[in-house]
């Protein structure tokens, strides 16, 4: 803000003798009066964040909105395996590159998302059968996408969406092929090729801690950190539908008993009544060990499930009642 008005008083001369290449943004580019994720910093936490990639960053008010009011980026799609790897061997890291170069040039942290995952996988790596194979082509997929990016992320969604809602493993390639050995080839591999990086386990509804799928996650991440695996926290998405906030601390708090950090890493709310989203900041507060939150987008017209207007900002860019109510939780937490 100081610079901001040297601009307005002075004269362009003394502006360009002292050039200042990220001032506070001015009030309109914030579109909220405080960011949310100076707030969480004030408060010992890492980051708010949101998720974004390239075909959003050149569109409408999004790239002023992130560097004004978050701290934290989660590249949408464009890490995911169908993005870097559709075919064996080959990658594309062209929407990854300018993701991570935007959030590296406006200091913002990345949350790197994902590699092992059922969902967006090509073909040719959901029909490998054999042990081999799939275990060299998991290493070479971590090791180029993690190496590619050493010491530029924060965390890596190593695994995502591996539970059944009953807490068993879900089928997928991994699992049916490797067993549940899949999780210690996965975060062994990852550990080694961004020593920096903290290592998660991320999954949906895990927004009770009664639900078996919460449960299942608690017990096997203990499990597997006592057997040595290389697990530092689990990210609970937090794709939530109105009321379901209310459950959000008990939920965090068995989660974040489990590793060394935690994470709400996609939350959105359909249909929220604020006391959702105040349920939902306190759900991270109260944790020490939770780092940050993620809302999963911006603009509510640009959520990947856009009914029940789910986010903090809505379709004109404005920050919405929600995003005040945000701020005000972690302020006053
Ligand atoms: C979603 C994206 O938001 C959509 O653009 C895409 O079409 C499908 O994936 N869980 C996850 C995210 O871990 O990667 C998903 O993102 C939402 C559910």
């Amino acid at each position: 803000m100081k610079f901001s008005l040297i601009a307005l008083f002075s004269a362009s001369a003394l502006v360009s003798a002292f050039p200042v290449a990220d001032p506070e943004p001015m009030f309109d580019e914030r579109q909220a009066a405080q960011s949310i994720s100076d707030a969480m910093v004030a408060k010992g936490k890492k980051y708010f964040g949101t998720c974004t990639d390239p075909g959003r960053l050149s569109a409408g008010s999004n790239s002023a909105i992130i560097k004004a009011n978050f701290g934290q980026v989660t590249p949408e799609n464009s890490m995911k395996w169908d993005a870097t790897e559709s075919s064996k061997g080959t990658f594309n890291f062209g929407n990854a590159d300018q993701t991570v170069k935007f959030a590296t040039d406006n200091n913002k942290l990345i949350r790197g998302h994902t590699t092992v995952w059922h969902s967006q996988l090509p073909s040719w790596v959901s029909s490998i059968k054999d042990k081999a194979t799939l275990t060299s082509v998991m290493q070479n997929h971590i090791n180029t996408l993690l190496g590619r990016y050493k010491g530029k992320i924060y965390a890596w969604d190593v695994i995502n969406e591996m539970f059944n809602e009953d807490g068993s493993f879900r089928s997928s390639v991994f699992y049916n092929v490797l067993g549940e050995d899949f999780v210690r080839i996965a975060f062994e591999t990852a550990r080694a090729a961004d020593p920096a990086a903290k290592l998660y386990i991320n999954d949906y509804n895990l927004d009770s801690a009664s639900n078996a799928k919460t449960q299942g996650m608690v017990r096997n991440v203990k499990k597997w950190i006592a057997a040595g695996i290389p697990i530092d926290g689990i990210g609970s998405q937090g794709h939530l539908t109105a009321g379901q906030g209310a459950n959000a601390p008990a939920a965090m708090a068995a989660l974040c008993g489990a590793a060394s950090e935690c994470a709400m890493t996609e939350v959105d709310i359909q249909n929220a009544q604020q006391a959702d989203w105040t349920n939902v900041v306190n759900a991270c507060m109260k944790q020490t060990n939770c780092v940050g939150i993620t809302v999963w987008g911006v603009r509510d017209s640009d959520s990947w499930r856009p009914s029940g207007n789910p986010l903090l900002f809505d379709s004109s860019y404005k920050a919405k009642t929600a995003y005040n109510t945000v701020l005000a939780a972690i302020n006053a937490a």
